[in-house]
């Protein structure tokens, strides 16, 4: 069942033991603020190293690093787009980043992700609107991805929580099949 397969945390993703936790990185790959700050303190600056051996990562795509200091075992750096008012392509590109994890998932052999709300803060994209397209895929990522067992979204504040059971509710909670 596609439901129990998805959880919607409230916390700090840094905390979480799963073997991947997605980062909301820019496409320098070079640590900044808000999640990508959070997880590179977390995980020391082996992490930055790694990283800095990457080259860039553009929109809509992610690159694999080791985990370092976290309680993870491998950090996918996904490039969110910046909100430029919708006529930018954004929400395909958004959409991108949850597809680029589901493939490294499977390149890594993972079994359970956690992701925070990527472009959601710095990047400004609309938070209901980006939920929704979160959720859809990864619903459609579950149904592809065997493999993986557990995706977890983790929620920073009571805003990202709420926009996700939200979108859950539409997009998981009312399909029977699922
Ligand atoms: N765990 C989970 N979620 C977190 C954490 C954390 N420790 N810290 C922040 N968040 C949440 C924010 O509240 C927001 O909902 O992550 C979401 C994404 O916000 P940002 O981190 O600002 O990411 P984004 O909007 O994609 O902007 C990316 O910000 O820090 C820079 O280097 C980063 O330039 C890049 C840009």
């Amino acid at each position: 069942m596609l439901r129990d397969r998805i959880d919607i945390l409230r916390g700090d993703i840094t905390r979480l033991q799963v073997d991947a936790i997605v980062n909301a990185a820019n496409s320098a790959l070079c640590g900044g603020g808000g999640v990508d700050g959070a997880i590179h303190r977390a995980a020391g600056p082996g992490l930055l190293q790694e990283c800095r051996t990457l080259g860039r990562c553009e929109t809509g795509y992610a690159k694999a690093t080791k985990a370092y200091n976290l309680p993870a075992q491998w950090v996918f750096h996904a490039v969110g787009p910046v909100w430029r008012g919708g006529d930018a392509n954004e929400d395909a590109l958004l959409a991108s980043c949850y597809q680029e994890c589901f493939r490294l998932a499977q390149q890594y052999a993972v079994t359970s992700m956690a992701f925070p709300a990527i472009s959601c803060g710095v990047y400004r994209f609309p938070l209901a609107r980006a939920c929704q397209i979160a959720m859809r895929e990864v619903a459609a990522g579950l149904q592809y991805n065997p493999q993986v067992e557990q995706v977890i979204f983790a929620c920073f504040d009571g805003q990202v929580e709420d926009a996700t059971r939200k979108a859950y509710a539409e997009i998981v909670g009312s399909d029977e099949s699922s």
